[in-house]
């Protein structure tokens, strides 16, 4: 049984020049292999959908439709988030911080119960115990209740300032995306009941790794809820998958990086998919990276939109089931979204 650790101790330890064997994960090209170095994630600019001019809108709304179908992910940028606000959650009284804490401070949150509504994670995951994985990682559910860490201080203030503009960010663009699927702006916030909309902050840290082509940082998955709005501290390792090839992604200084999740896949039958994507990890930089998943309430039962089906060619193609029930799936192994996509004929 190995000694229960983070992976901050285990690199803080003297003399460490490999990893631990059940870290080793499998041989995996470390570097993107997408072959196309032309290729660039779309970038949608927030501005333009408030900007009062409906001709801006309506093609901001195109591009938002172009970039959720060809890729799953895009930068957003003129967000209004202010930067300092990103790095104080990032850095300055945030995720860092939290991460100093003395070992048994963080272990207090230990736990593998997902509903528990502050976790702390290190190395396993609830899915493959046979594997750790190279991140410790906290998790806080922030709506529609904020849960509050008394420490590190001032960690939640900044916390939940950010996950207020994320949230008022995320219900902005899935305005947007309601018009993109030919409805009104206001139909996934009543059909998907937002405004009980559950929302989780998910900060990531990823230690320096002297072995990283061995080491896993998170393997590769989709993610549940509508929208995950992300930033990283400019160091890289995400990687999405994009004409069936690992494509490495290196977002715009102060961009959001958003990407289409599980609930707006089966809510728009299909149209969007949730993109597979991964985190690997380097040798030299601590990486640390911030997921805001922003979903249904838990009690929605999510199914694709009626009006997006006819009794022909356009049949569900993905078996209607509550949000809550749904993130249940995630203790079983299998990817959640292969559990409600119906084979098609
Ligand atoms: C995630 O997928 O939850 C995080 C990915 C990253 O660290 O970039
Ligand atoms: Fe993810």
């Amino acid at each position: 049984v190995p000694k229960r650790t983070t992976v901050k101790a285990l690199v803080e330890s003297d003399g460490l020049t490999s990893i631990p064997s059940n870290y080793s994960y499998a041989m995996h090209p470390n570097e993107s292999d997408a072959s196309d170095p032309n290729d660039t994630i779309p970038t949608i600019d927030f501005s333009l959908l408030n900007s009062g001019d409906p001709h801006q809108r309506a093609k901001v709304i195109q591009d938002i439709d172009k970039a959720c179908q060809e890729w799953g992910f895009f930068m957003l940028v003129n967000h209004g988030v202010p930067e300092t606000l990103m790095k104080a959650v990032l850095v300055l009284d945030g995720c860092n911080e939290f991460f100093n804490l003395p070992m048994e401070e963080k272990m207090e949150f230990a736990t593998k119960d997902i509903w528990k509504p502050i976790r702390f994670g290190t190395g396993v995951d609830i899915k493959v115990e046979k594997f750790f994985f190279w991140r410790d990682f906290i998790k806080v559910f922030t709506h529609p209740e904020f849960h509050f860490l008394s420490k590190p201080q001032g960690f939640s203030e900044v916390a939940q300032e950010y996950c207020k503009r994320c949230r008022e960010v995320s219900m902005e663009l899935l305005k947007g995306i309601s018009e993109s699927l030919g409805f009104e702006e206001s139909y996934i916030e009543k059909a998907m009941n937002l405004k009980s909309g559950f929302q989780l902050f998910a900060a990531n840290l990823y230690p320096p790794c002297p072995q990283p082509e061995l080491a896993m940082g998170i393997p590769a998955h989709t993610d549940h809820g509508l929208l995950t709005l992300l930033i990283e501290n400019g160091i890289g390792g995400l990687q999405i998958q994009h004409n069936g090839k690992w494509f490495h992604v290196n977002p715009l200084p102060n961009s959001f990086l958003v990407n289409t999740a599980d609930h707006l896949e089966i809510l728009s039958n299909g149209r969007y998919k949730s993109i597979m994507h991964r985190a690997v990890v380097n040798s030299q930089s601590t990486r640390i990276s911030i997921a805001i998943p922003n979903g249904p309430s838990l009690d929605t039962m999510v199914s694709p939109a009626p009006e997006l089906l006819d009794n022909e060619s356009r049949s569900a193609v993905y078996i209607p089931m509550k949000y809550k029930d749904y993130m249940d799936l995630q203790l079983d192994g299998k990817p959640c979204l292969e559990r409600v996509r119906l084979p098609v004929a």
